[in-house]
């Protein structure tokens, strides 16, 4: 008798769901998380080319997960939050950062940013966000076709964090550059282009410690440098721990952001309906926001390892295991999110999803995404814009940055 899918072993081609080209196309990548999520919650791969690890798909097992951050260790030293391995047989520099820490370093160096973020913080920065969001769309072609990534994604976002850091203006473009280096996953596989990575990360840190120091002797402001130089928690930072946490931050708000406006223009080509329906009825845009970030969920992972044996759903977790927590694959949990693919700005839960992380690591900055993405739809549905694609977009090659490096587009109204 023929064995049934369900019933079939999974193999290595199931289990492995980290192969980099399988991650260039939604259609192979969405279904064999799907298989899995009907097999079980936790998977093990036994091998794979960043080695062994449990790929955890389901969104409840996921929230166990990260409710535990004395079991599951975000820390560095001990391979961090990505699936990727340092290579120990490389000298490379560490980049220790708070994302990539646990109690009690993570709680103060956490602390120091948040001010940063806060609703009162939001409200001051809108009316700017509003202003530079109005002007770039303003400046827009229309019925010519040019790169959305480039023109808005990344303009809009690295805009953001220029001022966030009070980073020259004129520079901000390094910025992008810094990113897009600090997360290359081609590069970080090949040690000639790594060690070229590293160049580009030591450009960074000369050109940060300069405004380190041009900071240092003037009186407290609320940027993100002076906040880092005037707290305890992170004034005697080391130059590593300099280095990682100005890494997070940039990482943290450029491609997660940038990522989250392309995604905007996919949306909108593939559900054309649904978003016509929140572009004529602004009021629905705050929840579409969040619908937009399940949709997409710009960040695929994030990893952690395991500190002790522990049972979750009937698999035992052994000390020194990683653990994957596929955030793309929770927000597509069709035990949560019914019809998981689709977008549909007036999902009543959308908000459940985990795009953002959830527990002590959540993310610091979401306020400010949600707050940049929704000024970005709703000045698109005062100009009545319908940004539709004009070739195939590219996708960026990573099972860990989930998104888009170029996407040809032309502008229409109506
Ligand atoms: C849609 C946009 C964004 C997404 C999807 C996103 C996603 C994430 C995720 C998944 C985490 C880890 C959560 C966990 O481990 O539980 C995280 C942490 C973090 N994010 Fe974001 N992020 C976004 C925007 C931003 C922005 C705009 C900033 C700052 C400018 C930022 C800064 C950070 C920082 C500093 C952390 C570390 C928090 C901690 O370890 O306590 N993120 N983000």
């Amino acid at each position: 008798m023929a064995t049934r899918a369900a019933e079939r072993p999974l193999g290595l081609d199931d289990l492995d769901v980290s192969r980099l080209d399988e991650w260039l196309e939604y259609s192979r990548i969405l279904p064999k998380f799907r298989t899995l999520r009907a097999r079980g919650p936790l998977h093990w791969c036994p091998e794979s080319a960043f080695g062994p690890y449990w790929s955890v798909v389901s969104h409840a097992a996921i929230m166990e997960v990260e409710g535990r951050p004395d079991i599951f260790s975000s820390r560095w030293d001990l391979g961090g939050i990505t699936i990727f391995e340092r290579n120990p047989d490389r000298s490379e520099p560490e980049m220790p950062m708070f994302i990539a820490m646990d109690r009690p370093q993570h709680t103060g160096q956490r602390r120091t940013v948040a001010p940063a973020f806060t609703p009162a913080e939001m409200a001051r920065q809108a009316p700017d966000i509003r202003r530079r969001t109005a002007d770039l769309l303003d400046s827009l072609p229309e019925g010519e076709v040019f790169d959305w990534v480039d023109r808005v994604s990344i303009e809009l976002t690295t805009g953001m964090l220029a001022i966030l850091f009070a980073f020259p203006w004129e520079d901000r473009r390094l910025l992008t550059k810094w990113s897009d280096t600090a997360t290359d996953t081609t590069a970080i596989a090949d040690d000639e282009a790594n060690q070229r990575r590293w160049d580009t990360l030591f450009e960074m840190v000369a050109y940060f410690t300069k405004l380190w120091n041009e900071r240092a002797a003037k009186d407290p402001g609320p940027d993100l440098i002076s906040m880092l130089i005037h707290s305890d928690a992170t004034r005697n930072m080391t130059p590593q721990e300099y280095l990682g946490n100005l890494v997070l931050l940039i990482v943290g708000g450029n491609d997660t952001t940038r990522n989250t406006m392309s995604g905007a223009v996919m949306a909108q080509n593939l559900y054309r309906a649904n978003w016509e329906r929140m572009m004529a009825d602004p009021a629905l845009i705050p929840n579409g926001v969040a619908e937009l970030i399940r949709w997409q969920t710009p960040l695929a992972h994030m990893r952690r390892t395991a500190l002790a044996d522990f049972e979750l759903h009937g698999e035992t977790i052994r000390a020194g295991d990683k653990v994957v927590m596929w955030y793309l694959s929770a927000n597509r949990d069709e035990s949560v999110f019914a019809d998981p693919d689709v977008f549909l700005p007036w999902r009543e839960n959308a908000r459940r999803h985990l795009a953002f992380g959830f527990g002590i690591h959540r993310c610091v900055g979401a306020r400010l995404a949600e707050l940049q993405v929704g000024i970005l739809l709703e000045e698109m549905a005062k100009r009545r814009m319908r940004v539709e694609l004009a070739g195939e977009p590219t996708r960026v090659y990573s099972n860990f940055v989930h998104g888009y490096r170029a996407m040809p587009v032309e502008i229409r109204r109506g």
